[in-house]
């Protein structure tokens, strides 16, 4: 409509709320709004999206991306004034779009936004009637979304006005829409209440059983007093009338009186919460408001108790007082002071996306329209990485439920329920098995002890995942039935409890012996954290996350040493599993894939359907000692095979095998072929020397850098549709897992360098995904990370990221570089000179072992990383005798537990020349 350079958002106040005007002017823009009670919404800046509680309970029609601009099933809310057309104060009149596109300024519209609420202002200029819509999702115990239109009269002479709410109810899952759509409107029995439109469909369509539905979904309204409404228009078909639509209602086009009174039943019909108000009139400059319920009951749930909760404006502006407050207090324990105000209100957006993501899982906002609810394995244990720096409760419990969804082979139920305990194998019922998986949840837990001290942990037991699949589901356990549980059991029946390090040690074991032929490096199976590469299961190999589970082995080999700290010598593991400690008895030719594979298969037999419930004892020693074994194989091994030069130097590592077993990456005569996970790993890993990691970076500049997406491409453009690694290729380039800038994979990149000690490096990455992501004329997104770039720089897939995630975690670990070891707290910043403020100072807000701490960098000379180390440290004014060395500071836990709790403890930093630097 448009293609002037939209103006963009600004923050309006530090906490986060900002402001964009023009918002119905860029297509594909929502928000998110959500509960913990499970109420889960979009909503654009016209009132589109979709609100529900799950896959099979939408209150409104159910919409993927597209159906944005596609759909007229909006959240419409109509005003009628004599003797013009009907306006919709949501921006959804055909007539409203026609005369707001051909003349500039007939209407004006701002959206503001903040933690989670959205009001758009909408001025009808011609008309001198402006309406301030405003939606969120009460932080309370109920599943509604509540929405206020308040109409104002800016003109100088009086309105004689009458209002409509006008929302389409679905009221049926989400499978419903392509399947049996007509059929299930059959089902609906609507009713008028005195307040509103209720459609309680009668059974909850499923051809394999149909089962009665006690749902009932419901639009209820009331004015600003409370007085309900005067009419109803239950069905859509009587409110669009013969050839009418939702965007030109024949009921407001010829002004028509409700259909139907309070008390009056409609049934088998599309529904509408068609809500028509008394008309009244409005003075120049007088306001009236309108409070709307959108709620979907469980049984038994009352519609009075939801009227008296919200029903009234005085209600509504209490709840969104207290959920305002409610999100701010959750996002208030980790802030931000830089040099840039607008990047440290960007960053409590960005702190914001876990959350979201833990209440919406990967599905149910309208990019992401492919799943059915549920979490994902690697991205339930990524997201508590930023639970764990941003929330002080014990998460232990929660991590320790998790660990119930691996099984003894190594593998793991990938889909997992709100409760815990809850898991399947996969959303889709399909057997299949993605190789990163055993790595993830060990970075989780090493995360937690460091913040924790608590190595305790890794003692405590829990049961293992088992179902019909074994041999990580390429054999079916005939022997199995549901009637079991889904927990392993030992021989006599009852089920088998290990450690948390037995879990993990069984997820790292398995996965070291379980190579391919080609390169000796670990199978890809199903695909690995790229989901898209997902056609090489027999012969294809992940070198890239070979590496990871190299570098964990050989942190695992440290943990393991730590223990004797709790005065534990040794621990207990299955005795299934000793054979996989191969050098402590029989070693096993690493060399060999075959030998590898062999052993595996014997272990595999050997926990195919139950396990024996011995255990025997393992020195920490000796476990710790063939860990690293296996970890410095692997080093040498990916050292001496997969590294690749061209002819200027630049060097990277192979991160793939295909499924002919041919190497993925290389200088072709077609072009570089080259990933950029498999540089993360290896460099995060500490596999690529110090030499070799600056040539990746050289690598990666000149062959996957591209500035006008933000940053590094995920891959360069292979040029063919790769049938044996994956349908990744078969995405256009520069799209999603086919070479986009995929911020998962570059924050990811980031971390590695700055671990590696690249610091400018890794600024490089974090700035270049923040520009991109802040620049709306280019990303046309609100604050936060999305989960990519297309090729035309738009943000793709917002809200819902694990990048968001490991962008916290590296801005607090490495760039401030406030961490934990093992309970203890050390500081290691590496800010560059242009990251602290014009008086040199630079600080964070964290939450470390139950105390709320303001740290504080000073660094008067404006020193650069390198030119600087940490010379003091003072808490609370006064000086605090810590272990500094290397330009580091640690200090005890047992310091910072003297400190009271409830407060905010000050932490000031003073930086200076390090030695051999001058000023
Ligand atoms: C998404 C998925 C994640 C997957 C990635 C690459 O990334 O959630 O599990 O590893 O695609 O296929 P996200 O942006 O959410 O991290």
């Amino acid at each position: 409509m448009t293609d002037k350079t939209p103006q963009g958002w600004t923050f309006i106040d530090a906490g986060g709320d900002f402001r964009l005007p023009d918002p119905h002017r860029t297509s594909y823009l929502y928000f998110p709004l959500a509960n913990e009670t499970g109420l889960r919404s979009a909503i654009t800046p016209t009132g589109n999206g979709d609100i529900k509680t799950g896959q099979h309970s939408f209150l409104t029609p159910p919409v993927s991306v597209e159906d944005l601009h596609n759909t007229r099933s909006a959240r419409n809310f109509w005003v009628q004034i004599d003797g013009f057309d009907p306006w919709s104060a949501t921006g959804n009149s055909a007539a409203q779009l026609v005369a707001d596109s051909r003349e500039t300024g007939y209407e004006a519209v701002t959206l503001e936004a903040g933690f989670l609420w959205q009001r758009v202002t909408r001025e009808n200029r011609p008309r001198g009637l402006k309406a301030t819509v405003i939606n969120f999702v009460p932080s309370s115990q109920d599943s509604v979304e509540l929405m206020s239109v308040t109409l104002t009269n800016t003109g100088s002479t009086p309105l004689h006005l009458t209002a409509t709410a006008a929302i389409p109810i679905f009221g049926r899952s989400a499978d419903n829409l392509r399947d049996h759509r007509h059929v299930t409107s059959l089902l609906h029995r609507t009713t008028c209440h005195r307040y509103g439109v209720l459609v309680q469909p009668t059974l909850s369509f499923d051809e394999r059983g149909h089962q009665p539905n006690h749902v009932t979904y419901a639009v209820l309204g009331a004015d600003q007093d409370g007085d309900a409404p005067v009419g109803f228009f239950p069905a859509v078909e009587d409110f669009i009338g013969e050839g009418g639509t939702l965007d030109w209602p024949e009921a407001m086009v010829r002004d028509l009186p409700a259909a139907a009174a309070a008390g009056d039943r409609v049934a088998g019909y599309e529904a509408l919460g068609g809500l028509c108000f008394a008309p009244t009139t409005l003075a120049p400059g007088d306001s009236l408001s309108y409070v709307l319920i959108l709620g979907i009951l469980a049984a038994g749930e009352s519609v009075e108790a939801l009227l008296a909760d919200y029903g009234s404006r005085a209600r509504f502006d209490l709840w969104l007082e207290r959920t305002r407050a409610h999100w701010r207090g959750h996002l208030s324990s980790v802030t931000f002071h830089t040099d840039d105000a607008r990047f440290d209100a960007w960053m409590r957006w960005v702190a914001l996306q876990p959350t979201l993501r833990r209440l919406f899982g990967n599905s149910f906002l309208p990019y992401h329209d492919y799943g059915r609810g549920g979490r994902g394995w690697r991205d339930l244990w990524q997201d508590i990485l930023a639970l764990l720096l941003t929330s002080d409760d014990d998460v232990s419990e929660l991590l320790l439920s998790y660990f119930a969804g691996v099984r003894f082979d190594g593998s793991n139920a990938t889909i997992i329920g709100s409760r815990p305990g809850e898991f399947k194998a996969d959303r889709n019922n399909i057997p299949r098995v993605w190789m990163d998986h055993g790595a993830w949840p060990f970075l989780t837990v090493k995360l937690y002890i460091d913040q924790t001290g608590d190595l305790a942990f890794l003692l405590r037991e829990q049961s293992y995942f088992k179902d019909h699949l074994s041999h990580r589901c390429q054999q079916v356990d005939a022997d199995w039935h549901a009637e079991q549980g889904s927990a392993l059991l030992a021989e006599p029946g009852e089920p088998y409890w290990g450690s948390v390090l037995e879990h993990m040690l069984v997820q790292h074991l398995t996965a070291f012996f379980n190579v391919g032929s080609a390169g000796n490096t670990i199978l890809l199976e199903g695909a690995d954290w790229n989901d898209g590469l997902d056609m090489a299961h027999h012969r294809g190999e992940s070198v890239a996350f070979t590496a990871l589970y190299a570098g964990n082995l050989h942190e695992l080999a440290d943990l393991v040493l730590a223990l004797s700290r709790l005065d534990v010598t040794q621990v207990e593991l299955a005795s299934e599993v000793l054979p996989l400690l191969d050098t402590l008895a029989a070693p096993t030719d690493y060399a060999s894939p075959q030998a590898k594979r062999a052993l595996l298969a014997s272990y595999f037999e050997s926990v195919r359907h139950t396990v024996s419930g011995k255990k025997q004892p393992v020195a920490l020693a000796d476990l710790a000692r063939d860990l690293a074994a296996k970890a410095a194989w692997l080093r040498d091994h990916l050292h001496s095979q997969e590294w690749i030069e061209d002819s200027q130097g630049r060097g990277w590592f192979n991160g793939y095998y295909d499924d002919d077993g041919q190497r993925v990456e290389g200088v072709r005569q077609a072009g570089v072929r080259m990933t950029l996970t498999g540089q993360v790993f290896t460099l995060m890993s500490n596999i690529a020397s110090d030499e070799q990691a600056r040539q990746i970076v050289r690598a990666a500049d000149r062959y996957l850098l591209d500035p006008a997406v933000g940053g590094y491409r995920l891959n360069t453009d292979f040029g063919a549709v790769m049938p044996s690694l994956g349908r990744a290729f078969g995405f256009a380039f520069g799209h999603k897992e086919n070479g986009a800038m995929f911020s998962h994979m570059a924050v990811m990149f980031a971390n590695a360098l700055y671990q590696r000690d690249l610091v400018r490096e890794g600024w490089r990455v974090l700035a270049g995904i923040y520009d991109q992501s802040q620049d709306f004329a280019k990303s046309r997104i609100y604050p936060g990370i999305p989960e990519y770039f297309s090729d035309r720089g738009r943000g793709m897939y917002p809200w819902l990221t694990g990048s968001a995630s490991w962008y916290l975690l590296t801005l607090v670990s490495e760039v401030y570089g406030v961490k934990g070891q093992l309970g203890d707290l050390l500081l290691q910043p590496k800010l560059l000179a242009s990251q602290f403020d014009g008086q040199g100072s630079a600080g964070i807000q964290v939450l470390f072992a139950g105390r709320a701490l303001d740290i504080r960098y000073h660094n008067s000379g404006r020193l650069d990383y390198g030119e600087y180390t940490i010379k003091a440290v003072r808490i609370d004014d006064r000086p605090l005798p810590v272990d500094l060395h290397d330009g580091r500071a640690l200090l005890s836990r047992g310091a910072l537990l003297r400190l009271p709790a409830g407060q905010l403890h000050r932490i000031d930093i003073q930086l200076g020349a390090a030695p051999g630097e001058s000023l």
